[in-house]
C-alpha cells in the first residue's frame, strides 16, 4: 500500500480537538496490539518467550548472544550500532530496529519481508548471523533435553499437554511473539499531552508537532507507532505500509550516508517497481535508538531530521525547525517495563 501525499498536506489545528479524518493521525498508544487468533496471549506463554528472549542457549549451546543482546530492552530494544555483531564475528546485513512497541506493526522487518512476529521469529532461528543452530529441529531437541523448559512450554502450551511434546519450533516462536506483545512503552511524554495534560510537553516540542505536520512528515508518520496506519480495516495485519526512500534522488546526503546502496524491497521480492520502497518505520523510542536508517549510517536524531527533510521533499529545514522537531520526537519515549530478565 502507498499513500499519496496529497491525501494530507493541509495543517492540523492542533490547538483545537484534531479533526476526525480516516485515520488518527496523533494518537496514544492502543491499550493492547492485535493477537492473532492461533495465538493468544497467556502470562505463561508470555514469561516463556521472555526466558527464551534472554537466554543464550536459544542460539547455540556455546552462543554468547541472546535476543536482548542486539535488542537491548533496557537501553531502547536495540544495539545502538550500525549494524549488528553476530555469531562468529558475523554482522547484520542492516540495522537493529527496537522491539518496543513491535506489537503494532503490521509487517516487519526494515523491508517489511515478514508477515507476522511468528514467522520473524522462525525466520531469525534460520539465519546463521543470528542462530548457531544448524537448523529448528536441534534447538528443540536441546530445549527438549531440560525438564524445566518442558514444564514450561507444558504449562504455556495446555492444548498440546498430552502429546509429550509441545516444544516445537512453532511453539517457541508463539512464546516468544507472545513476549514481544507486551513490550509496550506506555506514558510518553506525547501520549500525557494528547489525553490532555497540556504541561507534559515544552512549548518546542509542542511547536514541533507543528513543524512535524507542516513538513509533511505526518503524511508517513501518523497513527499508533507514526508508522502509518494502526493495524485494522486500513491495514490488515500482513500488509505492509511501504514509501519510496530516497524520494529525491541525488543530495549529498544520499552519497554521504551511503542511502541508495540498498535497494530495500526489491532485495527481497525482485520486483522493480519495488526499488527503494521500504516499509514506514515506527517513532516511538526513536530518540533511543540511534544511529539511524536501515543501514544505521547516521548518527544523531537532528541530522536523521534535516537528513528527511532533503531526500523526502528536498527541503532544508531550518536549524529551529530541526530542534523543535527533535523535542517532539524526544517526548514519544514511553516507559520501558519488561525490560529486565
Ligand atoms: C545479531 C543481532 C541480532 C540478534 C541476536 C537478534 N536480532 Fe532481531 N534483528 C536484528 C536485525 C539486524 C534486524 C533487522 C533485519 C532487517 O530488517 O533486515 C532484526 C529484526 C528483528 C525484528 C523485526 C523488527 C522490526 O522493526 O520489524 C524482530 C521482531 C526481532 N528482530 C526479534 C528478535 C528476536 C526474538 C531475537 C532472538 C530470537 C532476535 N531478534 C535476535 C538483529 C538481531
Ligand atoms: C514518504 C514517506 C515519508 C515521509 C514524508 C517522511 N518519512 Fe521518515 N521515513 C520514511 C521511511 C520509508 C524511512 C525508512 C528509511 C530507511 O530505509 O532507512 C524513514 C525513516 C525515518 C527516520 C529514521 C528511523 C530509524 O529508525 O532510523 C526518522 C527519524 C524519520 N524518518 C523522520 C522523519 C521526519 C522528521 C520527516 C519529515 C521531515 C519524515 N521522516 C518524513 C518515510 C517517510
Amino acid at each position: 500500500m502507498t499513500f499519496f501525499k496529497a491525501l494530507f498536506f493541509g495543517s492540523l489545528l492542533l490547538t483545537c480537538s484534531l479533526p476526525t479524518l480516516a485515520f488518527d493521525y496523533l494518537q496514544t498508544l492502543p491499550e493492547q496490539p492485535p493477537v492473532p487468533a492461533d495465538n493468544p496471549q497467556s502470562n505463561q506463554k508470555a514469561a516463556l518467550g521472555k526466558r527464551l528472549f534472554f537466554d543464550k542457549q536459544l542460539l547455540g549451546t556455546d552462543s554468547r548472544i541472546s535476543c536482548n543482546s542486539c535488542h537491548n530492552l533496557a537501553e531502547g530494544g536495540d544495539d545502538n550500532r550500525a549494524l549488528s555483531l553476530g555469531q562468529e564475528g558475523k554482522t547484520s546485513q542492516r540495522s537493529a530496529p527496537s522491539l518496543w512497541n513491535i506489537g503494532f506493526q503490521t509487517v516487519l522487518y526494515w523491508d517489511g519481508r515478514a508477515t507476522s512476529l511468528e514467522a520473524q521469529t522462525l525466520d531469525h532461528l534460520r539465519d546463521p548471523v543470528i542462530s548457531r543452530w544448524p537448523h529448528i529441529g536441534a534447538l528443540v531437541d536441546h530445549l527438549n533435553q531440560s525438564a524445566d523448559y518442558q514444564r514450561a512450554f507444558r504449562a504455556a502450551f495446555p492444548a498440546d499437554k498430552n502429546t509429550l511434546n509441545s516444544i516445537s519450533g512453532i511453539n517457541i516462536a508463539r512464546a516468544i511473539s507472545s513476549f514481544e506483545r507486551t513490550l509496550l512503552a506506555r506514558n510518553s511524554p506525547f501520549d500525557r499531552y494528547i489525553a490532555g495534560d497540556k504541561s507534559a510537553l515544552s512549548a518546542s516540542a509542542q511547536r514541533g508537532i507543528q513543524a512535524f505536520n507542516d513538513a509533511g512528515c505526518l503524511a508517513c508518520h501518523f497513527g499508533a507507532n507514526f508508522a502509518g496506519p494502526a493495524p485494522g480495516p486500513a491495514l490488515k495485519m500482513g500488509d505492509g505500509f511501504y514509501e519510496l526512500f530516497p524520494n529525491n534522488r541525488g543530495s549529498t546526503y544520499e552519497q554521504q550516508y551511503r542511502l541508495a546502496d540498498d535497494q530495500g524491497r526489491f532485495e527481497s521480492t525482485g520486483n522493480p517497481d519495488e526499488r527503494f520502497m521500504w516499509r514506514v518505520p515506527p517513532l516511538r523510542g526513536i530518540a533511543l535508538t540511534a544511529p539511524y536508517f536501515h543501514n544505521g549510517s547516521v548518527a544523531s536524531l537532528e541530522e536523521a531530521i534535516r537528513v528527511m527533510g532533503k531526500v523526502q521533499f528536498n527541503k532544508n529545514l531550518s536549524t529551529e525547525t530541526v530542534r523543535d522537531i527533535s523535542a517532539f520526537l524526544h517526548s514519544l519515549t514511553g516507559e520501558l517495563k519488561q525490560a529486565k530478565k
